[in-house]
């Protein structure tokens, strides 16, 4: 079926290629879910020849667990597939296994500048993360976004749909795919970032001025996909909002009650502003919040539990994920190679 999607989209000459990636560094949450995955299931497989990437060898970036990053990479796979990708409409597979990657992340480190590197949000959040842990820094944080680059445009990617936090790398990538071009001809597409109209930045629950990150150490404000139900609707009851009685959309003055209506807005596929007005109180916005979660969840944890009971079948779509991501990058490597002026060894 792949390779009818191709070949069909060799004929229109029109099929969009997208490719987006989620990286196994903690349990998946809500925030992947709503800023990515979800609409990866519900509408980029259908629109596109889509790639979906679980991206092991960016969680190396910082302190790790090697059989933790094992596990946490099959997981990902796992809910990423749970939560309704067909892998007869596109393609899963893990970064590691298509080598790609790596060699091209290195062009990309040729063609970045150490100054836009180090303007990266994400590497100066972390790299102060680590730190504060009494870490050091490791250099392949800094030389992260070239090897996200190298991810996208190994793939001649038009699109890349993720939350919002990731807009700065997707623009990166967009100048260092310019910037080659320009130099030694061109060689890449130039991909965009794609972000969801509502959820684009779900917040932590407890700091709703801050992301709901996965490797956060205030969980208790991290809703995980794999969360209990129970678990879900402590957390949600407990969301930090203010001290005024009713409910208003008002994301820049009243963060943890906008943050509520975002979530609710993802869930029910509606919008924010609107909801607002159905509302007299947060506690009763806070019920329905959790059970919108519950019923969101609901499904993906039980394909999920189907699915971690037949690794087997996970392993498989990955091994042919990987087959057919190198078919589709290797061609483009090799002339990215051959144009910087590498004598070609294949
Ligand atoms: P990662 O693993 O942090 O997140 C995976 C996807 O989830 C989105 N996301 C969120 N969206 C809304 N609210 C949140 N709180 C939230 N938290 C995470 C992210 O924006 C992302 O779309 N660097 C990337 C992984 C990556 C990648 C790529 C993505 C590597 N190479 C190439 C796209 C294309 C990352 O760390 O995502």
């Amino acid at each position: 079926m792949n390779e009818m999607a191709t070949a069909s989209a060799m004929a229109t000459g029109a099929r969009k290629r997208i490719f987006s990636g989620v990286q196994p560094t903690g349990h998946l949450t809500l925030g992947n879910y709503l800023g990515a995955m979800r609409r990866w299931a519900e509408v980029d497989q259908h629109r596109a020849d889509a790639l979906f990437c679980v991206v092991n060898l960016h969680a190396l970036t910082v302190e790790h667990d090697p059989a933790r990053v094992r596990r946490l990479s099959r997981q990902a796979a796992t809910l990423v597939l749970a939560s309704g990708l067909d892998p007869e409409l596109c393609t899963l597979f893990v970064q590691s296994q298509v080598d790609e990657h790596l060699r091209l992340s290195y062009l990309m480190e040729c063609t970045a500048s150490d100054g836009e590197m180090r303007r990266m949000i994400q590497y100066k959040e972390k790299a102060a993360r680590e730190q504060g842990r009494g870490g050091s820094v490791r250099l392949s944080l800094l030389t992260y976004p070239a090897l996200m680059a190298a991810d996208i445009l190994a793939y001649g990617t038009d699109e890349v749909p993720v939350g919002e936090d990731q807009a700065q790398h997707v623009e990166l990538a967009r100048d260092l795919a310019v910037r080659f071009n320009q130099r030694y001809g061109a060689t890449f597409v130039v991909p965009k970032a794609v972000t969801p109209p509502v959820a684009a930045r779900v917040k932590n629950l407890q700091e709703p001025t801050s992301k709901m990150g996965k490797s956060q150490d205030r969980t208790a404000g991290v809703v995980y996909l794999l969360d209990e139900p129970e678990a879900v609707r402590k957390k949600v009851m407990r969301a930090v909002t203010d001290s005024e009685p009713d409910v208003s959309y008002e994301p820049e003055r009243r963060p943890g009650v906008a943050n509520l209506l975002e979530v609710l807005a993802a869930c029910a596929g509606s919008d924010p502003e609107r909801l607002a007005e159905g509302y007299d109180s947060c506690g009763a916005l806070k019920k329905d919040v959790a059970e919108a979660v519950v019923e969101t969840l609901r499904p993906v944890q039980a394909r999920h539990a189907e699915l971690a009971a037949e690794p087997g079948l996970v392993d498989a779509v990955l091994l042919a994920g990987a087959e057919r991501a190198r078919g589709l990058a290797r061609p483009r490597v090799d002339a990215a190679f051959e144009a910087i002026g590498v004598l070609p060894g294949r």
